[in-house]
C-alpha cells in the first residue's frame, strides 16, 4: 500500500486541482480520494482543452481513476448530481468510476440554509459548517443512509485494504490557513486541511511516501477578515492572476506571499514536494515581493525570487517546482 498526499500550504485556491490531474497521468494511482471539505472547494481544471470545474468529485475522474469521496468530507447530494451530470455532458467517462465512502456525512437542504445566512466568517455558504457540527454533535446523516446515492457507495475499509495493491492519491481542500486548527479561527473553514486530515481516510500513517505541498507566488483569501492591504497594486494582481472565487466568484483578496506562514505549512504538513503556481503572474505584475516577519522582501525579477526561495529551503530535502498558470508542472 503507498499513499500520497495533496495539501495546500496558504488559503486554498493555489491550484491543487492542476497538481492532482497532473500527477493523475502518470497511471500510477488506482484511486483518487478527496479528504476534507464539501462543495465549498472549486477545482478548476484543464483536460484536453477544456476548463471543468470540480466542487465534490475528484480530479481522477479525468482519467478513469476510481475517484472516492472520503469520509473527511461532507457531500451535498444535489451538487454531486449536479456536478456528475455536468462531466458527463463535457465528455467525461463517470460510470464505475465515482464513489462516496458509506461512513461520509451529508450536507442537507437545511445546511445549506442556515450557511445561507451567515454573515460573520463570509462562508462559501454551501453548508459545510453545519453538516460537520451535526457530524460532531452525532445529529448527523452518513451518505450510505440516503436512498438516492445508494449506487455510489463503497466501503472504503474493504476497497482499500483487500487484496489488491493500492496506491492512493490523496486530494485536498482548501489550504493551511483556513485549516480548523491551525488557521486564524474563526475566519477557518470547518475541516481539518492538513496532510493528518488524509490518514484519516481510512490508511495508515506508514503509508504515506510523498506530500505535496501546493502555494501560490502570491497570497489570496476569500472571507469576511480584512486580508488585503490597502495598495491598489493589490486591485491589479486580482485583475492580472484572474483571482475570483472558483465556487462563488467572489473576488479573492490578495497579498504578496507571506513566507512565514508558507514555511509553518511546510512543517507541520511534513512537505517532501512542492509547487509553486503562478509565478508567471507576478511576471505580468512586473513586481516580485515575499513578505517575512515584518519585512518586505524585494526582487528585480522572477530569477531572484525563486533563488531567495530555493536558498530558504535549501537545507531541506525537498523537491521544489515553479509554475504558470495553466502551464504544466
Ligand atoms: P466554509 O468552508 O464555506 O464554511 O467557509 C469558511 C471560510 O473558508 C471562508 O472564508 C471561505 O471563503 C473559505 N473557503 C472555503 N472553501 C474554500 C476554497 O475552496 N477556497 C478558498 N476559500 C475557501
Ligand atoms: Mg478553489
Amino acid at each position: 500500500m503507498n499513499a500520497d498526499i495533496i495539501v495546500d500550504l496558504q488559503y486554498g485556491d493555489c491550484g491543487k486541482g492542476k497538481v492532482t490531474h497532473h500527477l493523475c497521468k502518470s497511471g500510477e494511482y488506482t484511486h483518487v480520494i478527496r479528504y476534507n471539505g464539501g462543495c465549498n472547494a472549486g477545482h478548476t481544471i484543464y483536460h484536453n482543452g477544456e476548463k471543468y470545474v470540480t466542487h465534490h468529485i475528484p480530479a481522477g475522474v479525468f482519467y478513469g481513476i476510481k475517484s472516492i469521496i472520503g469520509p473527511g468530507c461532507v457531500v451535498s447530494p444535489t451538487q454531486f448530481f449536479k456536478e456528475l451530470e455536468e462531466l458527463k455532458e463535457g465528455g467525461i467517462e463517470t460510470a464505475g468510476i465515482i464513489y462516496i465512502a458509506k461512513n461520509t456525512h451529508v450536507i442537507t437542504d437545511s445546511h445549506m440554509e442556515e450557511d445561507g445566512k451567515d454573515s460573520k466568517i463570509g462562508t462559501t455558504k454551501r453548508g459545510n459548517g453545519p453538516a460537520y457540527r451535526d457530524k460532531y454533535a452525532r445529529n448527523g446523516v452518513r451518505a450510505e443512509k440516503v436512498p438516492e446515492l445508494q449506487e455510489y457507495i463503497i466501503d472504503l475499509y474493504d476497497e482499500l485494504h483487500g487484496d489488491k495493491d493500492v496506491n492512493v492519491l490523496f486530494e485536498g481542500a482548501q489550504g493551511f490557513g483556513l485549516d480548523i486548527d491551525w488557521g486564524d479561527y474563526p475566519y477557518v473553514t470547518s475541516s481539518h486541511c492538513t496532510a493528518g486530515a488524509a490518514i484519516l481516510n481510512g490508511i495508515p500513517p506508514q503509508a504515506i511516501s510523498k506530500v505535496w505541498g501546493v502555494a501560490k507566488a502570491y497570497e489570496t483569501y476569500v472571507g469576511r477578515k480584512k486580508f488585503q492591504p490597502d495598495d491598489d497594486i493589490f486591485n491589479m494582481l486580482r485583475q492580472v492572476g484572474s483571482e475570483y472565487g472558483a465556487t462563488t466568484g467572489r473576488p479573492r483578496q490578495c497579498n504578496w506571499m507571506n513566507w512565514d506562514l508558507v514555511e509553518k505549512a511546510i512543517n507541520i504538513n511534513g512537505v517532501t514536494d512542492l509547487v509553486f503556481n503562478k509565478m508567471d503572474i507576478l511576471d505580468k505584475l512586473g513586481k516580485w515581493v515575499i513578505r517575512k516577519g515584518n519585512q518586505t522582501v524585494q526582487f528585480s525579477n522572477e530569477g531572484y525570487m525563486k533563488d531567495w526561495i530555493l536558498t530558504m529551503l535549501e537545507a531541506r530535502d525537498i523537491n521544489v517546482h515553479f509554475s504558470g498558470d495553466k502551464e504544466r508542472i
